[in-house]
């Protein structure tokens, strides 16, 4: 199977000592040098085959978006290797990146911050196809645009507007129509549908998936896979309606662990129910439970 992207081993890590004089400290009297870095994604690896959707699942903080901004290169990658339709684009400087941003769009989680507020809905659509050269004229980029606008459920009359006359949905619609403007092979929805109410979100999963049937892009869908206990924890996390009663089981105790000092051994061990004496002592490797699933635990 043709791979869209091949992420190896990828790490990123935010300096969070400001300046020249915020990386020194006094200690014992002594002016020394201390580096407080955040390790926002530990050698984190996966693939995508071309025209399949991937998931991928985690709780608050664990380096979801940074691992999309990473792959996309909005932040420079700080180890491993990506590679995108067969090219190894790691240290692609921006400008070599030019062609890849057509090929390659990004969902947002916040449709309140991700629309520009002073640019009306058609032009937020035409400017990319414009700039990437989709559409040649400002005519036929605005029939394109309009075309886009109404997969998505926005009406002619709409695209003259701005976006704070829209609401959370209608704006994800919008954002949607944005990213599929470009015609690109690659779409990351970093969790499209968490800011919105629970009535829209189905329709907006629905719409993602229906789109992706029409226009064969690959997906990597930032959101859940049980098997290994953290995930199998994150989903009896989620409520369940029985009767009148919402019932919650086996929530996860305790932090999530300080990606400054990171645990020894496995990093979800001190919150796994299931943790044994060498979860502590020692990072598990990779395991092929079935084909192509994988999972990184002790117990397997
Ligand atoms: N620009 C940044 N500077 C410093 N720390 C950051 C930056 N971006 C993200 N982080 C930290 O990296 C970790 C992962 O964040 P993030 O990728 O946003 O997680 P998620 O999307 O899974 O909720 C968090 O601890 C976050 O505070
Ligand atoms: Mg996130």
């Amino acid at each position: 199977m043709e791979k869209i992207l091949e992420v190896e081993n990828l790490e990123q890590k935010f300096d969070l000592s400001t300046g020249v004089l915020g990386k020194f400290k006094f200690k014992k009297g002594r002016l020394v040098k201390e580096e407080r870095m955040v390790n926002a994604v530990n050698k984190v690896s996966f693939s995508i085959d071309k025209g399949k959707v991937f998931s991928l699942v985690g709780e608050s903080g664990c380096g979801k978006s940074t691992t999309a901004r990473t792959v996309i290169k909005l932040v420079e990658p700080k180890g491993g290797t990506i590679k995108f339709a067969g090219e190894d684009i790691t240290n692609f400087t921006p400008g070599q990146m030019l062609k890849y941003r057509k090929r390659m769009q990004m969902i947002f989680q916040d449709p309140y911050a991700s629309l520009n507020p002073r640019q009306k809905i058609i032009d937020i659509i035409t400017e990319p196809m414009l700039f990437h050269k989709v559409a040649n004229t400002k005519k036929e980029a605005e029939e394109k645009a309009l075309e886009l606008l109404h997969k998505v459920g926005i009406r002619p009359e709409q695209a003259t507007r701005y976006p704070h006359q829209f609401s959370g949905g209608q704006r994800q619609r919008i954002g949607i129509a944005r990213a599929l403007a470009v015609e690109p092979e690659f779409i990351i929805a970093d969790e499209p549908v968490s800011a919105l109410d629970v009535s829209i979100q189905a329709q907006i999963l629905n719409l993602l998936m229906d789109l992706k049937d029409e226009f064969k892009f690959s997906y990597l869908f930032i959101s859940h896979d049980p098997l290994h206990p953290y995930t199998k924890v994150l989903l009896s996390a989620v409520p369940k309606l029985s009767g009148t009663n919402l019932k919650r089981s086996r929530l996860v105790k305790g932090e999530i662990p300080s990606a400054i000092n990171l645990p020894s051994g496995c990093y979800f061990h001190e919150r796994c129910p299931y943790a044994r004496p060498i979860c502590k002592e020692e990072m598990p490797t990779e395991k092929e439970v079935k084909d192509n699933h994988f999972v990184l635990c002790h117990l397997y």
